[in-house]
């Protein structure tokens, strides 16, 4: 069986993008994939985070895990943080990193906001990713397409080890969604949607209650000729919340066109509150119950075990390729 490996970081509340793009394939991947899901709390931190929101969301996150479908019994579900070898993993690799090609990382830039000086672990946040990826000989890689540069440089560090020093990693593939792969944000449909965006309502959390959806989906930025028509380039806000409405309901974007020809705005996001309640309900009913349950710690428990077991075997493969340690 491929194994797959994806995470999440424990940043805020996981939205309707994260999980399109993202969460939706962890699901479908592990009927036959060896699945190995992180949430990704070294990562949260290359920002700063208050300590107890941070244990906070890392709960909440692998309970929205269990709650859109992902199995404990059939696929591994643990803490970054509680697993030591992906920081040790991350310093040999970011020996074979150069500075370079960090600098050069769209995400880096954006998050570091072009400043002069920026948090080290903003530049180093794609080597730690690769090494969460490559600690577990990873084959396939779900994840959004803002991802696309992080998931080729993870390839092109375990090519350079493997050409360099010895053969020593498996060169993974990303996996991205063919709709939903990149969900915008709803104030500002030229950016990604984002956890930590400061406006709340230009993200449909998966926890948002039927008043905050629909709030937020009539304040969305459209655009002044009122018809609903699919057109990146020129009607970003309607083409995102075509994208949004057509996967939550399985109807493509051309049936979409038809059904909302001659139609307004109010109509089309009306029933796409509509959609995106009743998309929802089912993760949030199984979240309350999951969230509060002693069980969501042992599963975390039972999953750093389990991966624990995996990533020193592969730590010890690359140190002695490396003529680390004794
Ligand atoms: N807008 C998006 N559309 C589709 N996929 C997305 N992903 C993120 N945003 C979108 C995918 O979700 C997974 C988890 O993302 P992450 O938590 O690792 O961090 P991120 O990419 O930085 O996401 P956020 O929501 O924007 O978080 P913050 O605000 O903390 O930076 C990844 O597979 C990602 O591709």
């Amino acid at each position: 069986m491929k194994r797959v490996f994806s995470g999440v970081q424990p940043t805020g509340n996981i939205h309707i993008g994260n999980y399109l793009g993202a969460l939706r394939q962890f699901v479908e991947l592990q009927e036959d994939h060896e699945c190995i899901y992180c949430i990704v709390d070294e990562h949260a931190i290359t920002l700063p985070q208050d300590p107890k929101e941070l244990r906070k969301h890392i709960l909440d996150v692998a309970a929205l895990y269990l709650s859109i479908g992902v199995d404990p019994k059939k696929s591994i579900v643990f803490v970054q943080s509680d697993v030591p070898a992906h920081a040790e993993l991350s310093w040999i690799l970011t020996c074979n990193a150069y500075t370079g090609e960090l600098f050069r990382m769209t995400q880096f830039k954006s998050k570091s906001q072009n400043k002069e000086s920026a948090p080290a672990g903003l530049l180093m946040y794609p080597v730690l990713m690769a090494s969460d990826i490559l600690l577990y000989d990873t084959d396939v890689v779900p994840v959004g397409n803002d991802q696309k540069q992080h998931i080729e440089l993870t390839r092109d560090l375990a090519i350079r080890v493997n050409n360099t020093v010895k053969k020593t990693f498996v060169v993974p593939e990303g996996r991205f969604m063919k709709e939903g792969a990149r969900i915008m944000s709803l104030d500002e449909p030229t950016q990604k949607m984002s956890k930590s965006a400061e406006n709340i309502h230009s993200r449909i959390s998966l926890l948002d209650d039927a008043n905050k959806i629909k709030k937020s989906i009539m304040k969305a930025t459209t655009d002044s000729d009122g018809i609903i028509k699919f057109d990146v380039e020129n009607k970003p806000g309607v083409s995102n919340l075509m994208n949004i409405y057509s996967v939550f309901s399985g109807k493509s974007i051309e049936d979409l066109e038809k059904e909302y020809e001659g139609r307004g705005y109010g109509d089309f996001k009306k029933d796409l509150v509509e959609v995106t309640i009743e998309a929802l309900a089912p993760i949030q009913e199984l979240y309350a119950e999951i969230r509060e349950s002693q069980e969501l710690i042992d599963i975390l428990k039972d999953g750093a075990e389990r991966a624990n077991a995996i990533a020193i075997k592969t730590l010890q493969r690359v140190k002695d390729n490396f003529g680390l340690g004794l």
